[in-house]
């Protein structure tokens, strides 16, 4: 069968075979019961290298994040995100319906507050106001630029965080990547965040499955809301096998998919594409299509018919998301193709 060379997302990342071998060989127990010495040892090894007290297996991204919200708010309260943000847009309205809070969106161009935003979208005390109870964070940001955000441009926020007494959190669904692209430890990226929530199915090509990090309290509280949404495994450590695997061995090689990314960037330029440059680029590339007569939408259709799958996000931009399934020699094909197309060659 011929490749498909899937563009659309890093969650399409198939287990390695290594990945497939331990979860054949995990050793499993009743992770409800603590008893699954696998998701004990993810667990361990994750907060280890979060930096934190202690951490959770979850099933996703999403679960992460709406458990992390609800063990900093109550029904009524008000939480800070950016407009453009994950948690705000595509969790399907969880944190009104299931958490009963009312998000505050904040607009930024690069995932950074801008200090005076920050601080008139937190509520002032008074009998009529919400109480704002999270300041909401995503690095890279966001899911079709993936901007790595540096530390040192959050100060500002530590700063207006700590004043207000507000905790930080931070949706690191691809913060192995912003570390990577900021050759940092993930740790010293996230260490001025009460919490963290990461995806172990994106680039670290696990099949499904999410850590949340945090305070030793933190997470006793959040284990006992990912049970209440239904969210308690049983034998997790099959899943739980090939995550221990993405923290351990993928994370290194994301340099390649940054590379490979940066390929695609110059090759896509070069064919008069316009590639979003507006911060530190990791493993995303974010493209305006309109240079060169296009719509995303029908050039995603042609490409499509070349076994090339990329997402369209608006009318002029596609992204394309670079990981372990890509090899160098598919950007060569993508690009020759995207060229012939444009050139209405074929
Ligand atoms: C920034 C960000 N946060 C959270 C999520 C949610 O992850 P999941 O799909 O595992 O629920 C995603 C998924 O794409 C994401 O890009």
């Amino acid at each position: 069968m011929e490749k498909v060379i899937d563009l659309r997302s890093d969650t399409v990342t198939k287990p390695t075979p290594e990945m497939r071998e331990a979860m054949k060989n995990a050793i499993v127990g009743d992770d409800i019961l603590r008893d699954d010495p696998t998701v004990i040892e993810l667990e361990e090894l994750a907060a280890e290298i979060f930096g934190k007290e202690a951490s959770l297996f979850t099933i996703s991204g999403t679960m992460s994040n709406e458990i992390a919200v609800m063990v900093y708010t109550r029904p009524g309260d008000e939480i800070v995100v950016f407009s453009d943000s994950h948690i705000y847009n595509l969790e399907t309205g969880a944190l009104s319906a299931i958490s009963g809070v009312q998000p505050r969106p904040v607009k930024t161009e690069n995932g950074i507050y801008e200090a005076g935003l920050l601080k008139q979208a937190i509520m002032p005390d008074g009998v009529q106001r919400a109480r704002t109870r999270l300041i909401c964070l995503e690095n890279s940001f966001h899911l079709d630029r993936g901007l790595a955000v540096k530390r040192q441009d959050y100060e500002e926020t530590i700063e207006i965080a700590k004043e207000k007494d507000i905790p930080l959190f931070m949706d690191g669904a691809r913060i192995f990547n912003a570390a990577a692209a900021l050759n940092l430890e993930v740790k010293e990226l996230v260490n001025f965040c009460d919490s963290v929530a990461v995806c172990l199915s994106k680039g670290l090509a696990a099949p499904l499955g999410s850590i949340l990090a945090g305070s030793r309290g933190f997470i006793e509280e959040a284990r006992r809301i990912k049970q209440r949404l239904g969210g308690g495994m049983r034998q997790a450590g099959v899943i739980a096998a090939p995550a221990i695997i993405g923290l351990t061995k993928m994370v290194e090689r994301l340099d390649e998919d940054h590379e490979n990314a940066e390929t695609m960037r110059l090759g896509l330029e070069a064919l008069g594409i316009r590639v979003d440059r507006g911060g530190i680029l990791t493993n995303i590339i974010n493209l305006d299509v309109s240079p060169v007569g296009w719509e995303s939408l029908s050039l995603a259709e042609k490409l499509n018919q070349s076994n090339i799958k990329a997402k369209v996000c608006s009318k002029d931009t596609m992204r394309m998301v670079l990981h372990n399934d890509i090899e160098p020699k598919d950007i060569d094909f993508v690009l020759e193709r995207i060229g012939k197309i444009i050139q209405r060659v074929q």
